[in-house]
């Protein structure tokens, strides 16, 4: 049975992948603000690397997965968004990428989502700027949109960054070359305390509820959570790079023929 870290592992996407997981006999390192194996703050330095330092030691230096689930939502603050979603989440990919390495065939979820696709105007300089790991020119360029919408910028840039980092780095030595596949989960609305939060919220509300979900309304942490197991079995290990639509067909509707795309020589 193996070992897997899981951060946001204390509520919606995290905790129902932890169940799961568990259910299935393996064992799970929680990392989260409460109730966790390792309780850390993803928003700042010293939080992250004393959720690093501690899951190092909780599995012994040796992980068979990771998934990172923690985040926030609209209506928190775009900076905050930013600096969990994003630089929390790479943190742990970074830091963790040598226990992964040890036991040479490890899987990486990486929870993305649909508004990576489905948020209009996310400028190329702070996707870049995600992905140097700017954290402070990133805070700065989603200060340009006017609060309360910098939330859904830096919400839909943050899984921007992470969906392109993850293509980028997925067939790297550091990561494939060390057996180690990573692969993007993009949901679509899921029935948790974090889209509760932006239902509930005066701005962000009426917006969710006009975002078309094609087969109906949101869907389960729980669904959500086979997704993830299936992603961190063996059937999953030929995925490498790739980012996987379980969005009940909003990006396909919203953008029929964007991708897949060919491209020229
Ligand atoms: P949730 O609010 O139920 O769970 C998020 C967890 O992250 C919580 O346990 C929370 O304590 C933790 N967290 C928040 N800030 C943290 C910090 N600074 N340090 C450590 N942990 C922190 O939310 P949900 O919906 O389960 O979200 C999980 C992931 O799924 C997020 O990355 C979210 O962006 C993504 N997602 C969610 C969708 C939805 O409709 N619920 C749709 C698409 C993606």
């Amino acid at each position: 049975m193996g070992t897997y870290a899981i951060s946001g592992s204390a509520s919606g996407i995290g905790a129902a992948a932890r169940t799961r997981l568990e259910e299935a006999g393996h064992r799970v390192i929680g990392i989260d603000l409460r109730d966790a194996e390792v309780i850390g703050d993803l928003s700042d330095a010293a939080g992250r690397e004393q959720a690093v330092v501690q899951t190092l030691e909780r599995c012994d230096h040796r992980l068979d997965g990771l998934v990172t689930a923690a985040g926030l939502g609209p209506p928190q603050p775009g900076a905050s968004i930013a600096r969990v979603n994003y630089f929390g989440s790479q943190a742990l990919l970074a830091g963790l990428r040598p226990a992964l390495a040890a036991t040479g065939d490890a899987q990486v979820v990486q929870i993305g989502s649909n508004s990576s696709t489905t948020t209009p105007n996310l400028a190329n300089d702070l996707i870049d700027a995600f992905l140097d790991g700017d954290e402070d020119r990133t805070v700065e360029l989603i200060a340009e949109t006017p609060e309360p919408f910098d939330a859904a910028i830096a919400y839909g840039g943050a899984k921007l960054a992470i969906s392109r980092w993850c293509r980028r780095a997925a067939v790297h030595d550091d990561w494939i070359g060390a057996g180690i596949t990573l692969n993007v989960l993009a949901p679509g609305p899921v029935r948790t305390p974090l889209l509760r939060a932006g239902e509930d919220d005066e701005n962000f509300g009426p917006l969710l509820e006009r975002f078309p979900i094609p087969t109906g309304g949101p869907t389960t942490a729980a669904l959500m959570a086979e997704w993830i197991v299936f992603l961190l079995s063996p059937a999953a290990r030929f995925a490498c790079g790739s980012v996987i639509f379980v969005d009940g067909g909003a990006d396909a509707m919203i953008r029929p023929d964007a991708w897949p795309a060919s491209f020229e020589l």
